[in-house]
Protein backbone atom coordinates (compact mmCIF):
# COMPACT_ATOMS: atom_id res chain seq x y z
CA UNK A 1 0.00 0.00 0.00
CA UNK A 2 0.77 3.41 -1.19
CA UNK A 3 2.23 6.13 1.05
CA UNK A 4 -0.11 9.16 1.02
CA UNK A 5 1.38 12.49 -0.10
CA UNK A 6 -0.15 14.90 1.44
CA UNK A 7 -0.18 17.94 -0.57
CA UNK A 8 -2.86 19.58 1.67
CA UNK A 9 -0.79 19.69 4.92
CA UNK A 10 2.70 20.72 2.90
CA UNK A 11 1.08 23.34 1.12
CA UNK A 12 -0.53 24.47 4.90
CA UNK A 13 2.92 24.33 5.88
CA UNK A 14 4.17 26.08 3.04
CA UNK A 15 1.60 29.03 3.67
CA UNK A 16 2.58 29.60 7.30
CA UNK A 17 6.00 30.02 6.52
CA UNK A 18 5.33 32.51 3.52
CA UNK A 19 3.27 34.21 5.89
CA UNK A 20 6.01 34.92 8.22
CA UNK A 21 8.10 36.06 5.16
CA UNK A 22 5.06 38.64 4.07
CA UNK A 23 5.31 40.19 7.83
CA UNK A 24 9.11 40.76 7.86
CA UNK A 25 8.50 42.77 4.09
CA UNK A 26 5.43 44.77 5.95
CA UNK A 27 7.49 45.83 8.53
CA UNK A 28 9.44 47.11 5.75
CA UNK A 29 6.93 49.23 4.74
CA UNK A 30 6.32 46.69 1.51
CA UNK A 31 2.95 44.64 1.03
CA UNK A 32 3.04 42.22 -2.08
CA UNK A 33 0.47 42.69 -4.80
CA UNK A 34 -0.81 40.08 -7.40
CA UNK A 35 -2.97 40.74 -10.54
CA UNK A 36 -4.53 38.78 -11.83
CA UNK A 37 -6.65 38.75 -15.50
CA UNK A 38 -9.53 36.49 -16.03
CA UNK A 39 -11.10 36.74 -19.37
CA UNK A 40 -14.89 35.80 -20.49
CA UNK A 41 -16.68 32.81 -17.72
CA UNK A 42 -15.10 30.34 -17.51
CA UNK A 43 -16.58 27.86 -14.19
CA UNK A 44 -13.64 25.92 -13.81
CA UNK A 45 -11.52 29.42 -13.78
CA UNK A 46 -13.68 31.10 -11.84
CA UNK A 47 -13.28 29.03 -8.56
CA UNK A 48 -9.02 28.57 -9.21
CA UNK A 49 -9.58 32.20 -9.09
CA UNK A 50 -11.28 32.54 -6.33
CA UNK A 51 -9.00 29.69 -4.39
CA UNK A 52 -5.83 32.24 -5.35
CA UNK A 53 -7.42 34.96 -3.82
CA UNK A 54 -8.33 33.10 -0.24
CA UNK A 55 -5.04 32.02 -0.84
CA UNK A 56 -3.60 35.65 -0.94
CA UNK A 57 -5.64 37.12 1.44
CA UNK A 58 -4.52 34.34 4.04
CA UNK A 59 -0.84 35.18 3.84
CA UNK A 60 -0.89 38.90 3.99
CA UNK A 61 -0.78 39.45 -0.25
CA UNK A 62 -2.75 42.02 -1.57
CA UNK A 63 -5.00 40.35 -4.74
CA UNK A 64 -6.71 42.77 -7.45
CA UNK A 65 -8.56 40.77 -9.83
CA UNK A 66 -9.27 42.27 -13.63
CA UNK A 67 -12.35 40.37 -15.03
CA UNK A 68 -12.36 41.25 -18.92
CA UNK A 69 -15.19 40.88 -21.35
CA UNK A 70 -15.26 37.96 -23.68
CA UNK A 71 -15.51 40.23 -26.58
CA UNK A 72 -12.07 42.00 -25.77
CA UNK A 73 -9.84 42.81 -28.45
CA UNK A 74 -6.13 41.50 -28.20
CA UNK A 75 -4.69 45.20 -28.30
CA UNK A 76 -6.81 45.73 -25.37
CA UNK A 77 -5.46 42.80 -23.07
CA UNK A 78 -2.11 43.81 -24.05
CA UNK A 79 -2.79 47.39 -22.82
CA UNK A 80 -4.02 46.02 -19.27
CA UNK A 81 -0.80 44.13 -19.26
CA UNK A 82 1.56 47.40 -20.10
CA UNK A 83 -0.38 49.20 -17.71
CA UNK A 84 0.25 46.46 -14.54
CA UNK A 85 3.87 46.15 -15.73
CA UNK A 86 4.66 49.62 -15.68
CA UNK A 87 2.38 49.65 -12.15
CA UNK A 88 5.15 49.39 -8.99
CA UNK A 89 2.79 48.34 -6.69
CA UNK A 90 2.08 45.40 -8.78
CA UNK A 91 5.09 43.00 -8.22
CA UNK A 92 3.03 39.56 -10.00
CA UNK A 93 0.58 39.46 -12.91
CA UNK A 94 -1.30 36.60 -13.68
CA UNK A 95 -3.55 35.93 -16.47
CA UNK A 96 -5.57 32.27 -16.16
CA UNK A 97 -5.69 30.65 -18.84
CA UNK A 98 -7.69 29.07 -20.92
CA UNK A 99 -8.75 32.55 -22.51
CA UNK A 100 -11.44 32.72 -25.59
CA UNK A 101 -10.79 32.36 -28.65
CA UNK A 102 -9.32 34.34 -30.99
CA UNK A 103 -7.42 35.72 -28.74
CA UNK A 104 -3.54 34.36 -28.26
CA UNK A 105 -2.47 33.82 -24.77
CA UNK A 106 0.94 32.62 -25.72
CA UNK A 107 1.16 36.68 -27.18
CA UNK A 108 -0.15 37.87 -23.75
CA UNK A 109 1.94 35.79 -21.62
CA UNK A 110 4.83 36.86 -23.88
CA UNK A 111 4.35 40.69 -22.96
CA UNK A 112 3.98 40.13 -19.00
CA UNK A 113 7.39 41.65 -17.53
CA UNK A 114 9.82 38.69 -17.05
CA UNK A 115 10.36 40.31 -13.36
CA UNK A 116 6.15 40.12 -12.34
CA UNK A 117 5.79 36.84 -14.48
CA UNK A 118 4.83 34.70 -11.68
CA UNK A 119 3.15 31.78 -13.39
CA UNK A 120 6.97 31.34 -15.32
CA UNK A 121 5.26 31.42 -18.65
CA UNK A 122 6.69 34.12 -20.75
CA UNK A 123 9.74 32.86 -22.82
CA UNK A 124 12.52 34.43 -20.88
CA UNK A 125 11.35 32.23 -17.42
CA UNK A 126 10.82 29.34 -19.75
CA UNK A 127 13.90 29.45 -21.92
CA UNK A 128 15.62 30.26 -17.84
CA UNK A 129 14.20 26.96 -16.72
CA UNK A 130 15.46 25.07 -19.86
CA UNK A 131 19.28 26.09 -19.16
CA UNK A 132 18.96 26.37 -15.11
CA UNK A 133 19.18 29.73 -14.77
CA UNK A 134 17.21 31.30 -11.85
CA UNK A 135 13.85 32.36 -12.83
CA UNK A 136 9.99 31.49 -12.24
CA UNK A 137 9.38 28.09 -12.95
CA UNK A 138 5.52 27.35 -13.12
CA UNK A 139 3.93 26.46 -10.25
CA UNK A 140 2.56 23.06 -10.29
CA UNK A 141 5.94 21.48 -11.77
CA UNK A 142 7.25 23.47 -8.99
CA UNK A 143 5.09 22.27 -6.57
CA UNK A 144 5.54 18.34 -7.40
CA UNK A 145 9.47 18.92 -6.88
CA UNK A 146 8.78 20.72 -3.76
CA UNK A 147 6.79 17.27 -2.53
CA UNK A 148 9.44 15.16 -4.11
CA UNK A 149 12.14 16.72 -1.77
CA UNK A 150 9.82 16.70 1.81
CA UNK A 151 9.22 13.11 0.80
CA UNK A 152 12.80 12.40 0.31
CA UNK A 153 11.76 11.04 -3.10
CA UNK A 154 14.77 10.41 -5.13
CA UNK A 155 14.60 11.66 -8.54
CA UNK A 156 18.84 11.17 -9.97
CA UNK A 157 18.76 7.92 -12.58
CA UNK A 158 15.09 7.34 -12.41
CA UNK A 159 12.84 6.89 -15.48
CA UNK A 160 9.90 9.38 -15.25
CA UNK A 161 7.24 9.25 -17.60
CA UNK A 162 4.78 12.30 -17.75
CA UNK A 163 1.60 12.12 -19.60
CA UNK A 164 0.76 15.88 -21.08
CA UNK A 165 2.93 18.32 -23.04
CA UNK A 166 1.40 21.32 -22.17
CA UNK A 167 3.47 24.31 -21.95
CA UNK A 168 1.78 24.90 -18.35
CA UNK A 169 2.46 21.43 -16.47
CA UNK A 170 3.92 18.27 -18.73
CA UNK A 171 6.41 20.69 -20.67
CA UNK A 172 8.34 22.48 -17.52
CA UNK A 173 7.79 19.40 -15.48
CA UNK A 174 10.37 17.50 -18.19
CA UNK A 175 12.82 20.68 -17.49
CA UNK A 176 12.53 20.09 -13.94
CA UNK A 177 12.93 16.51 -13.39
CA UNK A 178 15.78 16.64 -16.29
CA UNK A 179 17.75 19.17 -13.62
CA UNK A 180 17.33 16.33 -11.31
CA UNK A 181 19.08 13.45 -13.59
CA UNK A 182 16.43 11.97 -14.54
CA UNK A 183 15.75 10.03 -17.57
CA UNK A 184 12.45 11.80 -18.67
CA UNK A 185 9.90 10.27 -21.33
CA UNK A 186 6.97 12.90 -22.38
CA UNK A 187 4.15 10.92 -23.27
CA UNK A 188 0.32 12.36 -24.94
CA UNK A 189 -2.09 11.82 -27.47
CA UNK A 190 -0.01 10.62 -30.13
CA UNK A 191 1.71 8.03 -28.28
CA UNK A 192 1.84 4.88 -29.69
CA UNK A 193 1.79 2.61 -26.71
CA UNK A 194 1.16 4.37 -23.57
CA UNK A 195 1.19 1.25 -21.59
CA UNK A 196 4.60 0.13 -22.85
CA UNK A 197 6.14 3.63 -21.57
CA UNK A 198 4.53 3.80 -18.65
CA UNK A 199 4.91 0.30 -17.40
CA UNK A 200 8.68 0.85 -17.45
CA UNK A 201 8.36 4.04 -15.32
CA UNK A 202 9.68 4.37 -11.76
CA UNK A 203 7.76 7.89 -11.61
CA UNK A 204 4.76 8.29 -13.47
CA UNK A 205 2.91 12.18 -13.44
CA UNK A 206 -0.11 12.05 -15.24
CA UNK A 207 -1.37 15.52 -16.58
CA UNK A 208 -3.94 15.12 -19.33
CA UNK A 209 -7.61 15.51 -17.43
CA UNK A 210 -8.80 12.34 -18.28
CA UNK A 211 -10.30 9.89 -15.35
CA UNK A 212 -8.47 6.75 -14.96
CA UNK A 213 -6.11 7.16 -17.88
CA UNK A 214 -3.25 5.44 -15.26
CA UNK A 215 -4.36 1.96 -14.63
CA UNK A 216 -3.47 -0.51 -12.01
CA UNK A 217 -1.92 -2.70 -15.11
CA UNK A 218 0.05 -0.23 -16.33
CA UNK A 219 2.08 0.14 -13.53
CA UNK A 220 4.86 -1.40 -11.93
CA UNK A 221 5.40 -2.25 -8.12
CA UNK A 222 6.69 0.37 -5.80
CA UNK A 223 5.83 2.96 -8.92
CA UNK A 224 5.42 7.05 -7.61
CA UNK A 225 2.78 8.42 -9.00
CA UNK A 226 2.04 12.09 -8.99
CA UNK A 227 -1.67 12.61 -10.00
CA UNK A 228 -2.24 16.14 -11.76
CA UNK A 229 -5.63 15.75 -13.51
CA UNK A 230 -9.05 17.37 -12.09
CA UNK A 231 -11.90 15.79 -13.11
CA UNK A 232 -15.41 14.33 -12.25
CA UNK A 233 -16.65 10.94 -11.73
CA UNK A 234 -20.04 9.89 -12.71
CA UNK A 235 -21.73 11.07 -9.31
CA UNK A 236 -19.73 14.35 -9.33
CA UNK A 237 -17.15 13.96 -7.57
CA UNK A 238 -13.57 15.27 -8.04
CA UNK A 239 -11.13 13.37 -9.29
CA UNK A 240 -7.91 12.75 -11.21
CA UNK A 241 -6.47 10.96 -13.98
CA UNK A 242 -5.32 7.57 -11.74
CA UNK A 243 -7.26 4.70 -10.78
CA UNK A 244 -6.86 6.03 -7.01
CA UNK A 245 -7.97 3.06 -5.31
CA UNK A 246 -6.03 0.40 -7.18
CA UNK A 247 -3.09 1.83 -8.60
CA UNK A 248 -2.26 2.86 -4.62
CA UNK A 249 -1.92 -0.82 -3.87
CA UNK A 250 1.07 -1.06 -6.01
CA UNK A 251 2.33 1.95 -5.80
CA UNK A 252 5.31 3.52 -3.13
CA UNK A 253 4.54 7.01 -2.75
CA UNK A 254 0.87 8.48 -4.60
CA UNK A 255 -0.70 11.73 -4.75
CA UNK A 256 -4.36 12.37 -3.94
CA UNK A 257 -7.00 14.20 -5.57
CA UNK A 258 -8.59 16.29 -3.97
CA UNK A 259 -5.72 17.11 -1.50
CA UNK A 260 -2.56 16.52 -3.59
CA UNK A 261 -1.52 18.24 -6.49
CA UNK A 262 -3.31 21.20 -6.59
CA UNK A 263 -3.16 22.92 -3.02
CA UNK A 264 0.66 22.92 -3.48
CA UNK A 265 0.09 24.75 -6.87
CA UNK A 266 -1.48 27.70 -5.32
CA UNK A 267 1.18 27.13 -2.10
CA UNK A 268 3.73 27.81 -5.07
CA UNK A 269 1.98 30.72 -6.56
CA UNK A 270 2.47 32.59 -3.25
CA UNK A 271 6.20 31.96 -3.33
CA UNK A 272 6.24 33.34 -6.78
CA UNK A 273 4.27 36.30 -5.78
CA UNK A 274 6.83 36.39 -2.96
CA UNK A 275 9.89 36.09 -4.62
CA UNK A 276 8.94 38.53 -7.32
CA UNK A 277 7.89 41.17 -4.61
CA UNK A 278 11.80 40.58 -3.04
CA UNK A 279 13.60 40.64 -6.74
CA UNK A 280 11.89 44.00 -7.34
CA UNK A 281 12.87 45.19 -4.00
CA UNK A 282 16.54 43.78 -3.90
CA UNK A 283 16.20 42.14 -0.79
CA UNK A 284 18.12 38.21 0.32
CA UNK A 285 19.59 36.34 -2.63
CA UNK A 286 16.56 36.63 -4.74
N1 LIG B 1 -4.98 27.48 -15.62
C1 LIG B 1 -4.78 26.25 -15.07
N2 LIG B 1 -3.64 26.24 -14.36
C2 LIG B 1 -3.11 27.48 -14.46
C3 LIG B 1 -1.94 28.09 -13.95
O1 LIG B 1 -1.12 27.49 -13.24
N3 LIG B 1 -1.76 29.39 -14.28
C4 LIG B 1 -2.62 30.08 -15.08
N4 LIG B 1 -2.34 31.34 -15.37
N5 LIG B 1 -3.71 29.56 -15.56
C5 LIG B 1 -3.96 28.24 -15.27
Amino acid sequence: MAQIIDGKSLAKKIRENLKKEAEELKKMGIIPHLAVIMVGNNDASKVYVRNKSRACEEVGIEFKEYFLEESIKQEELIELIDKLNKDKKINGILLQSPIPKPLDIQKAFNKIDNIKDVDGFNPYNVGSLCIGQDGFIPCTPLGIMKMFEEYKIEIEGKKVAIIGRSNIVGKPMAQCMLSKNATVTICHSRTKELRKELKDADIIISAVGTRNIVKEDMVKDGVVVIDVGMNRDDKGKLCGDVDFEKVSKKASYITPVPGGVGPMTIAMLLHNVIKATKMQNMIGNN
